[in-house]
């Protein structure tokens, strides 16, 4: 085991997700068992003491690969060296909202963070976000982050990928090890565009492995896209284990790199590809190495695929412009 444990700093730790995130990342989920990580937990302070009970819980495990938990409520101590930030603390929608309605109550969170890992993150920092609205939130902690390289943001759009190989893999009978390929564009909302065209079912193609345009539309698309309101209805609360899951799966596939021959989806600082605007953060089809995504180039987009990702595209044009509205970014 290396000696130097890697600084993992996780917003809303005493919340939903973070009672199960914690957990996986101090047994080694996000970076193996040969690295020490250490816990470094923020959390507003009428939460702090919930959150002592659950650092109790955590020294109660003897996760061998859990070096340290270090907790508090000012982002500038708590993000100091801090080598990953998960940025999930920030209140969910309830039953009724969509998950733009909470920009107003989550986004000013985001600009005291961005400028707090801004000045005390490590230089290796990655930072991704998965609070509501995600994709908009992740631009806001970027756009107060100005000596942070735009590309160490990303939003979480890796929950909505997992539940679209989840329906296909269900409708075809097939292990979910069977798809690749599979593509969320665009934003963490009802407008997401989850893209069967590109994907790969036993190497080949899903949309014609599906044979059915009519389910694709009505049925595959309207699910994977209102999944998060379907859970909500029958939980009585949002998701947060498959939350957690999906935030571990993206962290770990950013920094040890997505598999050969697959790729993955991340909401990521928008380079004009596929005529998504720059600087937007949307989610595209990407590979990832040392630490590094790349938008995968070259495909084709069909008129139903780009009509879908442009609508996407405009609902983060608008959450932008109402940030710049309320001062900020
Ligand atoms: P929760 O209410 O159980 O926990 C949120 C925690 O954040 C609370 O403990 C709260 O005290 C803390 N918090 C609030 N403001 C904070 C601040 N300024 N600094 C640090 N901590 C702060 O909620 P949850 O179920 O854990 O969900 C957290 C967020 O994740 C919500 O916005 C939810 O909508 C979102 N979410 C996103 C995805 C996704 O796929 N992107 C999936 C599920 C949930
Ligand atoms: C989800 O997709 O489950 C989360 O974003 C929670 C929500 O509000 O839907």
């Amino acid at each position: 085991m290396s000696n130097t444990p890697v600084k993992v700093a996780v917003t809303g730790a005493a919340g939903q997700i973070g009672y199960s995130l914690l957990f996986r990342i101090a047994s080694g989920a996000l970076l193996g068992p040969d690295t020490p990580v250490q816990l470094q937990l923020l959390e507003i302070e009428p939460a702090l003491k919930s959150l002592e009970g659950v650092v109790m819980e955590l020294d109660d495990c003897a996760f061998p690969t859990l070096a340290g938990v270090e907790i508090g409520s000012d982002p500038n101590v708590i993000f100091d060296g801090a080598n990953i930030a998960l940025l999930v603390g920030a209140r969910p929608r309830t039953k009724g909202m969509e998950r733009g309605d909470l920009l107003s109550a989550n986004g000013a969170i985001f600009t005291g963070q961005g400028k707090a890992l801004n000045d005390h993150a490590a230089d290796d920092i990655r930072i991704g976000v998965t609070g509501n609205p995600a994709n908009t939130n992740a631009l806001i902690a970027m756009s107060n982050a100005p000596d942070i390289p735009s590309e160490r943001f990303s939003a979480l759009t890796r929950l909505d990928h997992n539940r679209a190989i989840s329906q296909l893999a269900a409708k075809l009978g097939v292990p979910v090890t069977e798809i690749k390929k599979m593509t969320i564009w665009g934003n963490h909302s009802a407008t997401q565009y989850p893209d069967l065209f590109h994907a790969e079912v036993s190497g080949k193609n899903a949309a014609e492995a599906v044979g059915d345009q009519a389910w694709i539309e009505n049925d595959f698309i309207p699910t994977v896209a209102k999944r998060g309101a379907a859970i909500i209805e029958a939980r009585g609360a949002s998701s947060a284990a498959s939350a957690a899951s999906a935030t571990i799966d993206a962290a770990r596939d950013w920094i040890k790199g997505s598999a050969e021959g697959d790729w993955i989806s991340m909401a990521v600082a928008s380079d004009g590809s596929y005529g998504v605007p720059e600087g937007i953060i949307s989610s595209f089809p990407v590979t990832t190495k040392n630490g590094d995504w790349e938008i995968v180039q070259g495909l084709e987009i069909d008129d139903f695929s780009r009509g879908k990702i442009d609508a996407s595209v405009k609902e983060l044009e608008e959450e932008r412009d109402a940030v710049k509205e309320l001062g900020l970014i």
